[in-house]
């Protein structure tokens, strides 16, 4: 059965400039459950990554509740939300998503000594994800020996170790070639699962419409389109 993992609930942001404020969101409800895979897509400067970073609680909008699985955050303290983020939610972003003085194998180790497993149990539940993303000749590559779609499979792995409810990919495969932002797709689809959501952003129409459904945002609003 799916379960409400996200839920915005009259959510507004706006920017304070110097010359001008700017309003990115405008009461904007949502709701996503898990099992979805979904994708936002907007023109540039939309406000995509700022709603990702509200999401991820990572940025406290202007007006308006976020809810992850039926919980506010508003009055949540800093300590409250990094727990549930190391915990639920994972992040992608489009590049320098890893750490470059660790290893492949470190880089998807570490969120799990961060959640309380040892070095040994971690080190071999990493190098099992590593090879689920076809990356088990790489265990001891820097993130700087790496091709650009090599290090987005690590982050895929570093994503996924945790086992989240929630995955948040802001423009995954912005800086990949064609073949390889499809290969990196079909490898965060294979992610998804019963108990999860993914919302990715992206700018490329074709892995769109890979998705579940769509959402867009367009001066400050968002709409759903199903096709
Ligand atoms: N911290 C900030 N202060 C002021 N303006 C910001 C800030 N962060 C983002 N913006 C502005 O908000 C708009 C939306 O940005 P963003 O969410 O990064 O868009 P997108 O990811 O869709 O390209 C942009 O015009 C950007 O300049
Ligand atoms: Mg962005």
């Amino acid at each position: 059965m799916s379960k409400e993992i996200i839920k915005l609930t009259k959510i507004s942001k706006k920017f304070f400039g110097t010359y001008k404020d700017i309003i990115i969101l405008k009461n904007v409800n949502l709701k996503i459950n898990s099992g979805e895979l979904v994708s936002l897509t907007g023109p540039s400067g939309s406000g995509k990554s700022t709603l990702l970073h509200l999401i991820a609680l990572l940025d406290q909008p202007t007006s308006g509740e976020v809810f992850f699985k039926k919980k506010s955050f508003s009055k949540s303290t800093d300590d409250e939300k990094d727990l549930i983020r190391r915990q639920n939610i994972s992040i992608i972003y489009q590049q320098n998503n890893l750490l470059s003085d660790f290893t492949a194998l470190e880089n998807v180790t570490i969120p799990l000594l961060a959640n309380g497993y040892n070095w040994k149990s971690a080190v071999k539940k990493a190098s099992k994800f590593l090879s689920l993303v076809d990356l088990s000749r790489r265990l001891h590559h820097f993130s700087t020996e790496l091709s650009g779609g090599e290090q987005q499979r690590v982050a895929v792995a570093r994503a996924i170790i945790t086992e989240p409810d929630l995955i948040l990919a802001d423009e995954p495969t912005g800086s990949l070639d064609r073949k390889t932002s499809n290969q990196i797709f079909s490898l965060l689809s294979k992610f998804k699962s019963k108990n999860r959501a993914i919302l990715y952003a992206t700018h490329n129409r074709e892995l769109a419409n890979r998705a579940d459904y769509k959402l867009n945002i367009l001066d400050g609003n968002i709409t759903r389109k199903n096709e």
